[in-house]
């Protein structure tokens, strides 16, 4: 079987891929040609599909690298607010640069810090919030061994009619088969991203999309009240 190890149909979806404007376009080739990790163009679209039925207005994401998806919520949902997280030092340096260059930046509040503490503290900002005040788009992009304490932080502070996107849920085809030097080094990830995905799949009040294309992404909403 082949997996999604080198992305299949990539290239052929890059090419038909529109981006938002000509300064995303560019900041995607700046980030691809310097290996900073952010969001394939088919990801994207899909993101871009959910945000333009729903209409988030205010986004967290967990996971900013360069800044480039957080900047793609903002240009392509010009009211939208976003809150996005980064812990890496090098990263935030450069994604604080990105932000303050552009006038969408002032739509996104940067929360620098590690995830679980950040979203802790925003547990407790919004615990007497009313649904107005709570996301209703989460994006999770980050450390792949801690998305089960991500999204468990994540729905305490999300409406009711949220949607939860969580990317890279196949680990590059290491989910369904974990062969090789490479997914040895990231056993761990592998064994908590099964466990996350069969959490998911427990949820009797949850609604669980897994989409196999780029590295995966599972869209979740929630079926009851929350
Ligand atoms: C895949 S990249 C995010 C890409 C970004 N969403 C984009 O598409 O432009 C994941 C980022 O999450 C950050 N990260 C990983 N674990 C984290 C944690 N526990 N807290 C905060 N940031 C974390 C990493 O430093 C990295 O920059």
């Amino acid at each position: 079987m082949k997996y999604v190890r080198d992305i299949p149909f990539k290239e052929f979806v890059d090419s038909h891929h529109k981006a938002v404007d000509e300064d995303l376009a560019e900041l995607r080739r700046t980030n691809e040609d310097a290996d900073v990790p952010l969001i394939f163009t088919e990801t994207e679209e899909i993101l871009g599909l959910l945000t333009g039925l729903t209409h988030p207005s205010r986004i967290l994401e967990i996971g900013t690298a360069h800044g480039y998806s957080s900047l793609f919520f903002a240009k392509k949902l010009p009211y939208a607010h976003i809150t996005t997280i980064e812990r890496n030092p090098v990263m935030v340096e450069a994604a604080k640069a990105e932000f303050a260059s552009r006038k969408e930046g002032e739509r996104i509040d940067f929360r620098v810090g590690d995830a679980s503490e950040i979203l802790n503290e925003l547990v407790s900002e919004l615990s007497d919030a009313d649904e107005t005040e709570k996301f209703d788009f989460v994006f999770i992009d980050a450390a792949k061994s801690h998305y089960r304490e991500f999204f468990e932080a994540a729905e305490k502070i999300c409406t009711k009619d949220a949607l939860i996107a969580c990317d890279n849920i196949l680990l590059k085809g290491w989910i369904v088969e974990a062969e090789g030097r490479d997914a040895k080094r990231h056993r761990t990830s592998i064994k908590y991203m099964k466990q996350f995905l069969e959490y998911l799949q427990q949820r009797d009040d949850l609604e669980v999309s897994i989409l196999t294309g780029a590295d995966g992404l599972a869209i979740i909403r929630f079926i009851n009240e929350k």
